[in-house]
């Protein structure tokens, strides 16, 4: 397996492109499914998870094709992808594809409303809680949907071949749950209404797709969401946003490092309570054309507490991150995680570079050291994994992470943009 080395001490100076969201990416693919058309995604990132996502699509007959340069194009730019589910040969989608990853499991929406029938492996993903799928399948069944669970699998019908529209009130926010159920409504019989949907860019960006290809909805952006199924569904050309997480993680790393770093394609309203946070901490944070422009001042790094929260509130997915830079702050900062129940499993990771954490419940109380020391680390998810790599950056003498096919799955070519701005960063090939 390969290992990430880090020898730690250099600011991060430069221009680092943001790429695509995974986190787009992934619904945005699967919505394929919902038309015979061709989809053209603009802006794919090259991930772990793409690729992993492209297997399970072609499993049920999606045509991909991967654009070849374009006049224009830059080194860093994302890919332009063309899916094609003319036919679904397959409304199977089995255990050895889907357990690595939780968003195959979305295959279930539009399965379900464009075929009548899915069935679904149950899913896998990171270590991070026990994410059950309940909300997904109440919000089926309000469509009409029959469900069942067999060894594994969620088996779901939709009676006389289509999903009907209805009424779906998610108990607490869902991003997945948002997608599928919107993805599913798109094409059932008549109105359906969404309470309580997910506020988060992502699930904005699949909405304008999805109208893009002829879909009906209504409130995008807001917690209500109101579709008018169609029949059909058309082709759409459509651009993954930025990956938010991507810009408040680089944005934390030269907050540890120091120096002054350009987030090329950063879209400072897709994370302004963290970049608020950022602030706080003692770090300019100067919006530019086509970016956003990060520098520590003199300062040093002030502690502040943070509490995750769906958006617009502080992302869990940047906690990790967040905590690994409060590891070197001037005082006792409390960073509560109140969308996922096990998600501080970077804790003890961050400790062997000599971070002082206390977890109690939902709370970490980090009180700052002056100084990291580079250590042997690994990480059992990707956002923790990205956050020792942050943590190295920082640290005095070599670190080295260890399994980062986590980070491979969401960091397009992480240690070439990190030791583009200087970082001394290398991969080893296991
Ligand atoms: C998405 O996961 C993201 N994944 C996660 O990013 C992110 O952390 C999360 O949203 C929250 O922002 C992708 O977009 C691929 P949820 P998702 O349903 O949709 C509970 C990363 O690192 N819940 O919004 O799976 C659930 O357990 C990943 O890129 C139920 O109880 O998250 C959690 O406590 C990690 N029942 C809360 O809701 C359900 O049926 C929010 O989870 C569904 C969810």
């Amino acid at each position: 397996m390969d290992r990430i080395r880090i020898v730690g001490g250099n600011e991060l100076n430069g221009e680092i492109h943001i790429s695509g969201a995974k986190n787009a990416a992934l619904p945005l693919m699967i919505a394929s499914l919902l038309t015979e058309e061709p989809l053209v995604l603009v802006n794919v990132p090259r991930l772990a998870d793409v690729k992993q996502l492209e297997r399970i699509l072609e499993n049920h007959g999606v045509d991909i094709a991967v654009h070849g340069r374009r006049r224009g194009d830059t080194e860093m730019g994302g890919q332009r992808i063309t899916f094609t589910a003319s036919d679904i040969v397959d409304t199977t989608a089995p255990y050895e594809l889907v357990s690595t990853m939780r968003a195959s499991f979305w295959v279930i929406g539009p399965l379900l409303a464009r075929e009548g029938q899915a069935k679904v492996s149950l899913p896998g993903g990171c270590a991070i809680g026990t994410r059950p799928v309940d909300f997904y399948l109440d919000g089926l069944r309000q469509l009409g949907a029959e469900i069942e669970i067999d060894a594994g699998y969620v088996l779901a019908r939709a009676p006389g071949g289509r999903l009907k529209g209805g009424s779906v009130r998610f108990p607490k926010v869902s991003v997945g749950a948002t997608h599928v159920v919107m993805m599913a409504a798109t094409l059932a019989e008549g109105t359906t209404t969404i309470e309580n949907a997910a506020l988060e860019p992502e699930v904005t960006n699949l909405a304008e797709c999805l109208v893009a290809m002829g879909a009906k909805i209504s409130g995008i952006g807001t917690g209500r969401l109101v579709i008018e199924g169609v029949e059909k569904l058309d082709g759409a050309i459509h651009e993954v946003v930025p990956d938010r997480i991507e810009t408040g993680t680089y944005a934390f790393a030269a907050a540890m490092t120091g120096g002054e770093v350009f987030l090329r394609n950063a879209r400072p309203e897709l994370l302004q309570t963290a970049l608020d946070v950022l602030v706080r901490t003692g770090v300019e944070i100067t919006p530019q054309e086509g970016g956003l422009r990060i520098k520590r001042n003199g300062n040093g790094i002030m502690p502040v507490d943070v509490e995750t929260d769906p958006f617009p509130g502080f992302p869990t997915d940047l906690q990790a991150q967040f905590m690994a830079l409060m590891a070197r702050s001037s005082g006792v900062s409390a960073i509560k995680e109140t969308i996922f129940e096990n998600r501080f499993m970077h804790v003890a990771e961050l400790a062997r570079f000599g971070a002082n954490i206390h977890v109690d419940g939902q709370t970490a109380t980090v009180t700052g050291v002056p100084e990291l020391k580079g250590a042997q680390v690994m990480a059992t998810d990707l956002r923790a994994s990205v956050s020792l790599v942050i943590a190295g950056l920082a640290a005095r003498g070599e670190t080295v992470v260890n399994r980062i096919y986590h980070l491979d799955r969401g960091f397009e070519r992480l240690e070439n943009k990190l030791s583009r701005c200087g970082a001394e960063i290398e991969r080893i090939a296991g």
